[in-house]
């Protein structure tokens, strides 16, 4: 619980009973001690700043913080229940249960996410670990995981619950699509990216030599629950580059978010996911299948994900998205869609949390061949989803291709 200083000189009262603050200032006193126990405080995942509150109203926000957040998406096509909870993977039986989600039960993890997480997790389901990495993610582990699930016991009445980054997630739910024509799947999201896109809107996949995600099918999990304390042990640069999407999501249609993310420096709490996941619990709602708003979704990857290639992959798809972002939110200023500044906002907000936003290593004619070759295998035209403002993005805008070499040329300054 947070408190301006002159509340709590205030509240603790100026009668010396307090000996840490018995001297003859005692608001220097405090200001001493908040100081001395900043980092430690800010440690904590999540505060309630209690100032303009009564006791009632810090008491409520306190219980809401505690007792988490429940969203839908309650769609024919996509019905998906996410809880978010402090302390939740420890409840992860319990929600199965409340749930009916009982049967055979089969839990899939990945090798550092076991390591990091595993005794947090239930140890009475029968659990197999896979190595960590975007390289699992093919057509032999499938049938691998298949054989595996079928050792384990798991059956059509079952469940297999997928706990890990996005990598376990598409690979859980795409074997679960297929397992026995179909079985149940739980996603407990352990990354930030994870949390706040993969997890929702039920696209499972795995890749091909020919390209990432080329099989796959629309199987959302029937729930997703997210531990935002699963994240403490997340590698720096995961957790930076999950950001990237969080920034994406409040360019896209909160600009509540954004601001919070120009003030804070980490970012992480219950309130945080829960606001990032909003964003995509919302658009699914809209275009369950993606036929429309979704491509909003795609704002920073038409760039982005030709840097990514151009990098050979040393860039994380997180940062080439970022870089991405702030070249799209130039070419939508550069062509009259966007409102001055905002690549300027977006540019800086990415910064702050240790996002690259330019990158030298790529020459723009090779960054244009790889932007069409992506197209290509994806069927679709060369278009782009760019914003407007924060808060709007728009799909669907094809580009002057001499403004967009302008754009290219200029990602290697940022
Ligand atoms: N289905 C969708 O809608 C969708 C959307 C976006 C991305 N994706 C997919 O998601 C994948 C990327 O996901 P990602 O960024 O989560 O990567 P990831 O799954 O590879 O996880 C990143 C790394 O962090 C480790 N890790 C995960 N959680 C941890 C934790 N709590 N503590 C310690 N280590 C932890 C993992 O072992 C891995 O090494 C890509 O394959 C992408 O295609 C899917």
């Amino acid at each position: 619980l947070e408190a301006e200083v002159a509340d709590l000189v205030r509240r603790l009262g100026r009668d010396g009973a307090r000996p840490l603050l018995g001297g003859a200032d005692p608001e220097r006193a405090l200001e001493e001690l908040l100081h001395a126990r900043r980092s430690h405080y800010e440690s904590f995942p999540s505060s309630v700043e209690t100032s303009a509150k009564s006791v009632e109203q810090a008491a409520a926000a306190a219980e809401r913080l505690v007792s988490g957040e429940v969203l839908h998406v309650d769609r024919p096509e996509c019905r998906q229940t996410i809880e978010l909870r402090y302390g939740a993977l420890e409840d992860l039986q319990d929600m199965l249960r409340e749930r009916s989600l009982t049967g055979p039960l089969v839990l899939l993890t990945d090798e550092n996410v076991n390591r990091a997480l595993g005794s947090r997790l239930p140890q009475s389901i029968p659990t197999i670990v896979i190595p960590p990495g975007e390289g699992l993610k093919t057509l032999a582990s499938v049938e691998l995981l298949c054989g595996e699930l079928a050792s384990a016991g798991l059956d059509r009445g079952g469940t297999l619950i997928a706990v890990g980054g996005g990598v376990v997630g598409d690979l859980g739910g795409f074997c679960a699509s297929v397992f026995m024509r179909g079985v149940r799947w739980v996603a407990v999201p352990t990354t930030v990216l994870a949390m706040v896109d993969a997890s929702v809107g039920g696209k499972t996949a795995v890749n091909l030599p020919a390209g990432k995600n080329l099989v796959g099918r629309f199987h959302p999990p029937a729930l997703v629950v997210s531990d935002p304390l699963a994240l403490a042990t997340l590698p720096e640069r995961e957790r930076r580059s999950g950001i990237a999407e969080v920034v994406k999501h409040a360019v896209i249609s909160d600009p509540s978010l954004l601001a919070r993310l120009e003030s804070a420096s980490s970012f992480g709490s219950l309130p945080d996911i829960a606001a990032a996941v909003s964003v995509k619990v919302k658009i699914v709602a809209c275009d369950p299948l993606e036929e429309n708003v979704r491509a909003t979704l795609n704002f920073g990857h038409t760039i982005g994900h030709a840097l990514e290639a151009a990098s050979l992959y040393a860039l994380t798809h997180g940062e080439a998205v970022a870089i991405g972002m702030v070249a799209e939110a130039r070419l939508a200023e550069r062509i009259g869609v966007a409102r001055a500044g905002v690549a300027d906002r977006i540019r800086e907000v990415l910064a702050r949390h240790g996002l690259p936003t330019a990158y030298a290593g790529a020459a723009p004619g090779s960054l244009r061949a790889l932007i069409s070759v992506d197209k290509k295998k994806a069927g679709s035209a060369l278009r782009f989803a760019l914003p407007a403002d924060i808060g709007r993005v728009l799909h669907g805008i094809v580009v002057d291709e001499a403004l967009l070499a302008e754009t290219l040329a200029e990602i290697a300054s940022g």
